[in-house]
């Protein structure tokens, strides 16, 4: 969507998978869905690094409303969970130099049973979302059919650009319509959606991880042309920091969707998450490849038959490229030998910046090495399979 936001894959913190709909404020009051969590979360974003890093969006999803509209057909917070109300919140975030996002869903009721957005509902939701300065809406598809979301999808992307509010738009419509086309028209996407659920949820597992990357980079020939800045597929959320990943699946997460130009969600616990974890999602060389302007989503270069080792290549600006080798290889290091010739770079000068190497300890991601430095450097993106 060419509203000028997103122009790099968005970054920041979002609630579902982490915190889902929990509502028990009374027995579980730091984890619940309530103002108190968005705030802890905005305070870690702002004051542990992240926010410097790009980290800035604080993400709002289901659960967050009253069952009842107001008595001017708007939606509400839960007014005891959200005591202070979401403006307050959104000033509380935006004062310290981040951003509120927020969720809705083009139906009846959302997933987890809160006031949808129906068709005759969509100006007036634009319109308190635009009122509360939020920033994103994530817009589900709950509780409606293809039809309804033929028409609200899009008319929801006008309802906010006619609020005058620059706000974010992420449309989950593709992942209700199964991913592909021709159901999925992706030249539309681009034009009325900042990013969009392709598939299905991620879960905190390496098998959820892997589905999803493999669902991503099969589809690849489909998915990656439709990317590029201000239009971006969305594999779903970060779960590194959570209980699922081991430290060494948590770095392929982080490295794949770096390479697929992924939207950078964190849905784990900012308060408590490890300085492992933390060292991860930190790391300036993978948010460097992730945030590259020029925004060209990576493809899968080479699948060895034995499906132990992938090789992922996403061209950068600069000339340079950034290049990913998976091993799926879960009982030892997976021993593999391969000449740039062999990955079709078979002209040009090459400059590696990167070996996969995490920081030794008392060392900071910052000590790595800067992405500003091409890793490869190759006359033209052409003698590369992409461009074939
Ligand atoms: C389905 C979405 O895909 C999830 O990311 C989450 O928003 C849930 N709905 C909330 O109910």
């Amino acid at each position: 969507l060419d509203n000028g936001l997103m122009r790099t894959p968005p970054m920041g913190w979002l609630a579902w998978e982490r915190f889902r709909c929990d509502i028990d404020c009374q027995n579980d009051p730091k984890n619940c869905i309530s103002e108190v969590l968005f705030r802890d979360m905005a305070d870690r974003l702002a004051e542990d690094g992240w926010r410097e890093l790009g980290y800035v969006y604080v993400n709002i999803d289901d659960c967050w409303a009253s069952k009842d509209r107001d008595s001017n057909g708007r939606l509400q917070a839960d007014p005891k969970r959200f005591p202070s109300g979401i403006p307050n919140l959104a000033s509380y975030i935006h004062d310290r130099g981040l951003k509120l996002g927020i969720y809705g869903d083009m139906g009846t009721f959302t997933c987890g049973g809160y006031p949808g957005t129906p068709l005759d509902k969509i100006t007036i939701d634009a319109q308190t979302f635009a009122d509360w300065k939020v920033d994103m809406l994530k817009f589900d598809g709950c509780y409606s059919n293809a039809t309804e979301q033929e028409q609200g999808y899009p008319a929801m992307s006008k309802a906010l650009n006619a609020t005058g509010r620059p706000i974010g738009y992420s449309c989950s419509w593709p992942a209700y319509q199964g991913g592909l086309p021709p159901k999925v028209n992706y030249t539309q996407l681009g034009e009325i959606c900042n990013l969009w659920r392709n598939y299905g949820d991620i879960e905190d597992s390496w098998n959820s991880v892997l589905s999803i990357a493999d669902w991503f980079f099969n589809n690849q020939d489909v998915l990656q042309p439709a990317a590029g800045p201000g239009r971006w597929n969305d594999p779903d959320m970060l779960v590194v920091g959570d209980f699922g990943l081991s430290m060494d699946q948590s770095r392929s997460q982080m490295a794949l969707w770096a390479i697929m130009a992924a939207p950078l969600f964190m849905s784990n616990d900012l308060r408590t998450i490890s300085s492992g974890a933390r060292t991860i999602l930190q790391n300036k060389v993978a948010i460097g490849i992730n945030q590259d302007p020029m925004g060209v989503q990576g493809r899968r270069l080479i699948k060895e038959k034995s499906g132990s080792i992938e090789v992922f290549w996403r061209p950068l600006s600069d000339k340079a490229s950034a290049l990913v080798f998976f091993s799926r290889r879960t009982d030892m290091p997976y021993r593999y030998h391969a000449s740039l010739g062999q990955l079709n770079y078979t002209t040009g000068s090459y400059k590696p910046l990167l070996t996969r190497r995490t920081p030794t300890s008392g060392e900071s991601s910052g000590d790595l090495p800067s992405i500003a430095t091409p890793m490869v450097s190759h006359p033209s993106y052409c003698n590369l399979p992409l461009c074939l």
